[in-house]
């Protein structure tokens, strides 16, 4: 297994600009399907998520080739085969080859998805909207059957804003019969992106980024090119890593509106930050001083996909906090990876109280899932001494070459197989 062996305690300083942003990516990837032309995606991450979503993309019939820094997808030979198990369960986002297949198709065979272990991930939400559009679903043995040869339009509302749930509707409905309205949708960034890129292939969908979408249906898409949005999580980790080294940094790339409940927490530990619209320069102070209180909330709330890079801020930040995981329900697993570090903090169900200390010091941790894992890395580099990551393929799941994009910016990472 992989590792990151982090030798902590410098000062992070240098400019980096993000990749484009995985849950943009994903959802695309999968709405590729829907045409049976050419799409040309440019700026692909080499995140192990995009690399098994085009593997799935290639399994179903398309074709998928890499030239310069664009994918080639053609789609002429899609076909709707079953997504089996083994496949699957290699990324959560798999999902959306079940919208994507009954949008093209008007049938889908998938098994459920897998994805980061960050508590109960159920699809009801998916399932009960696809019911609404008068799809047939049945399920055996952790198999979906879908039949949507009766799809018809109407109204979808969504008991709880899902971002996952939200897109596979919208792929579902893009060539159907009737108009389809979904409220209660997600409003996330990428849902927007996602919404803009099946546009410019023809697509009618009206409302992306409020709480009520309206798709009118078309009878086909057409081949694009497309470059998605940069990823925001990123950007925010990068951000965080010049925060806990009281380093100075510019992160360039992603729109930095999508991450304003973040820039708002920074300014508050301390940090000056000068934000133009797709950069964003922050230099930290000789001390950070402990945000109070945060809550992960849905967009344009704080996003769940950096509470642990917070909540490691928090820890060698003066004062004591408190992080609500509102989101996901078991969301702490990297916690007691950072208690080995020295870190105080007491997780109790969905809270955790932190109480900042002057220094962590490095140990031997664990990344469990994708995002407690890049927080395993910021704290290693603040520690004292040498800390290893270990199980970095979590992390590698939605970030390229952390150890190297840290290492330009001045920190002093080995990556060990
Ligand atoms: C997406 C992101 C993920 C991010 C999350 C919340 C992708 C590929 N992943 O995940 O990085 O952390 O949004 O911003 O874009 N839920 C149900 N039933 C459902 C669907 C969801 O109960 O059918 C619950 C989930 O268990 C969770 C909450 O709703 O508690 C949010 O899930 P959702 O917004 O769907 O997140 P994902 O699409 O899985």
């Amino acid at each position: 297994m992989s590792k990151y062996i982090i030798d902590g305690g410098h000062s992070l300083s240098g400019t980096i600009t993000v990749d484009c942003a995985k849950n943009a990516y994903l959802p695309i990837l999968a709405g590729t399907i829907l045409c049976d032309g050419e799409v040309i995606l440019k700026r692909p991450p080499r995140f192990t998520d995009v690399m098994n979503m085009c593997l799935i993309l290639e399994k179903l019939g398309m074709k998928v080739t890499q030239e310069n820094d664009a994918l080639i997808i053609n789609g002429s030979k899609a076909n709707p085969r079953f997504v089996p198990v083994d496949i699957a369960k290699l990324l959560r986002s798999s999902i959306f080859t079940l919208g994507a297949m009954l949008g093209r198709f008007k049938q889908a065979r998938v098994a459920y998805p897998g994805g980061c272990d960050i508590g109960l991930r159920p699809i009801d939400l998916h399932l009960k909207g696809l019911r609404d559009m008068g799809v047939i679903i049945t399920e055996s043995h952790g198999i979906i059957n879908c039949d949507a040869t009766k799809l018809h339009g109407g109204m979808v509302h969504l008991d709880f804003a899902s971002v996952g749930a939200t897109e596979n509707l919208i792929l579902t409905a893009v060539l159907g019969k009737e108009k389809t309205t979904i409220l209660n949708c997600a409003r996330e960034p990428e849902i927007v992106d996602l919404c803009n890129f099946l546009n410019k292939m023809g697509a009618r969908i009206f409302g992306a980024g409020t709480g009520r979408i309206e798709i009118e249906p078309v009878k086909k898409l057409y081949g694009t090119e497309y470059t998605p949005i940069g990823d925001r999580i990123i950007a925010g980790t990068y951000l965080i890593a010049g925060a806990i080294t009281h380093g100075e940094i510019e992160v360039c790339g992603c729109n930095t509106m999508f991450f304003s409940s973040l820039i708002d927490k920074l300014r508050y530990s301390g940090c000056v930050l000068k934000v133009k619209s797709d950069k964003i320069y922050l230099k930290s102070p000789k001390t950070l001083k402990s945000v109070g209180f945060v809550e992960t909330q849905v967009y344009p709330g704080f996003p769940t996909d950096l509470q642990a890079q917070i909540l490691t801020l928090q820890t060698v930040s003066e004062g004591s906090c408190v992080v609500q995981e509102n989101i996901f329900e078991s969301r702490f697993k990297f916690v007691p990876e950072l208690i080995k570090m020295g870190a105080k903090v007491r997780a109790r169900d969905c809270t955790a109280y932190i109480e900042g200390v002057d220094s962590l010091s490095g140990a031997e941790v664990y990344a469990k899932d994708l995002r407690g894992g890049a927080s395993l890395v910021l704290a290693g580099l603040t520690a004292k001494g040498y800390t290893t990551v270990h199980d970095i393929y979590h992390i590698e799941r939605g970030y390229s070459d952390l150890d190297l994009c840290l290492n330009s910016l001045g920190a002093k990472i080995r990556r060990e197989d």
